[in-house]
């Protein structure tokens, strides 16, 4: 989907409905750390009074998003409980600083391109959800949300990347040049993670 390289394991989506609790309070911490992730490039990135209300709305986004499943979480009785180790995220953003760069890419587009390629993730994640819920009839509610949110994380995608080419003065092809070369890191990443650690919607 999109630009990644490598599909999510297929064991996957069955690993992660067998525990709907426990992908749910993942999903809700990805969700709050995608808010977060935003907000954080705000002041890195001053100097794009656009790029800063954007990232403001985008973050804005994802807490109501987190907010619907904490809902969801607390109408089942389910617990959020803290956030589990994010190897996932650790990996790619660790991959992609040493990842030599042109000169025009700072550290901040960078950050842009890998919340793409997250919001990527994730959004390939929701589908695997969503069919694989289809499939079984099972359901419905959490379906309905998975259906709900796909559309906006499919938009973050391109979202960052025209954030990411903006700060390059418009320099579309720099950019997705850039995604492409990180999106092959994250391909080796996600292969590398022994099945079912990646469990989450790995959203931030
Ligand atoms: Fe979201
Ligand atoms: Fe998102």
């Amino acid at each position: 989907m999109f630009c990644l390289t490598t599909p999510t394991d297929p064991e996957w989506a069955p690993l992660a409905l067998a525990d709907l609790p426990r992908l749910l309070a993942d999903h809700a911490h990805c969700e709050l750390k995608a808010a977060v992730n935003a907000m954080s490039l705000v002041p890195r990135l001053t100097e794009f009074t656009r790029v800063t209300r954007v990232l403001s709305e985008l973050a804005r986004e994802e807490l109501q998003h987190y907010e619907a499943v904490l809902l969801l979480l607390e109408k089942r009785g389910w617990p959020l409980g803290p956030p589990e180790k994010d190897r996932y995220a650790v990996e790619l953003r660790e991959a992609c600083q040493a990842l030599p760069r042109a000169r025009d890419i700072g550290p901040a587009v960078d950050r842009l391109l890998v919340a793409a390629l997250i919001e990527a993730r994730s959004c390939e994640r929701f589908k695997l959800v969503i069919e694989a819920l289809e499939a079984t009839d099972a359901d419905p509610e959490v379906r309905a949300l998975y259906t709900e949110l796909f559309p906006s994380e499919a938009r973050h995608y391109v979202t960052f990347i025209d954030l990411a080419a903006e700060c390059l003065g418009g320099n579309r092809g720099l950019a997705e040049a850039r995604v492409e070369a990180l999106a092959a890191l994250e391909g080796i990443i996600v292969a590398g993670l022994a099945r079912g650690t990646v469990r989450g919607v790995v959203h931030g």
